[in-house]
């Protein structure tokens, strides 16, 4: 087909995740980090490495692990083709993931194994979202109920306006040189930020916001894990 021989119109970017699974889970409590706990059918994490094994839009994953033991299907996941160590907080763990990224990665999207919620779907949003006009895109929930400023004496201080605030939810994709340049500002800089975008937005990048998926939840107390099953259990139609 001499001259038609490119039927994508959009040349696509080497697509690397870093899975982050090395937190302690301490709010949750338990000798079993929450990442690795029995969720229905499978250990917490390999909800969402199932996911980027089945989407098109993943070329390999970064897992991002603690010190302790812990079996994986590895077999099961051929894209996942680095390990790293986690470190003290969240950003080292990034750190850590980031330095483990195959050498043509050019984007990256950083996700939460504590998010075992992740639809495909959301990922075609964020890369959907990626333009020359930023460096990150990021999901989003606006909120529905009232947002006020409370004081230390639970006295209401004042409204805040609603429509100017969202949640912020993983994965995060980001443009690979301006995240590695924002881990090196932060660093730098003494700061340590529990999410990826502000690294960003602090060091003076560009972050979109995108609609972010309300099913989405972060495990984090006991509630979030039986509301985490019952979500998925009726996502699979009662298959499990
Ligand atoms: N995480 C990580 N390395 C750390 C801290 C957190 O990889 N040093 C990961 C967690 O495994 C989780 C995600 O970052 O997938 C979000 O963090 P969070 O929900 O706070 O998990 P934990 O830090 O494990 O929980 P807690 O704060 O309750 O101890
Ligand atoms: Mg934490």
């Amino acid at each position: 087909m001499g001259g038609h021989e490119s039927a994508h119109p959009m040349p696509t970017s080497f697509t690397s995740a870093i899975l982050l699974a090395a937190g302690k889970g301490e709010r949750l409590g338990g000798d079993t980090p929450k990442q690795f706990l029995q969720l229905l059918d499978r250990p917490m994490l390999c909800h969402s490495l199932d996911v980027f094994e089945a989407s098109e839009a993943i070329d390999s994953v970064v897992l991002v692990l603690p010190q302790i033991p812990f079996e994986w299907p590895g077999a099961r996941y051929p894209k996942v083709d680095a390990q790293a160590q986690g470190g003290a907080t969240r950003q080292d763990s990034v750190a850590s993931g980031v330095a483990g990224l195959a050498g043509r990665t050019e984007l990256v999207l950083v996700h939460d194994a504590a998010r075992p919620l992740l639809e495909a779907e959301l990922i075609d949003r964020l890369l959907a979202g990626m333009s020359e006009t930023c460096d990150g895109v990021i999901p989003g929930i606006p909120l529905e109920d009232s947002i006020k400023r409370v004081g230390k004496d639970r006295l209401v201080e004042s409204e805040v306006d609603r429509s100017a605030v969202w949640r912020i939810q993983t994965p995060q994709l980001f443009r690979r040189e301006p995240l590695e340049k924002a881990l090196r500002w932060a660093v730098a800089h003494g700061e340590d930020s529990p999410d990826c975008s502000q690294m960003l937005t602090r060091a003076g990048y560009r972050v979109k916001v995108v609609d972010g998926d309300p099913l989405n939840l972060k495990v984090t107390r006991p509630l979030d894990l039986m509301l985490a099953e019952a979500y998925l259990r009726a996502r699979s139609g009662g298959r499990l």
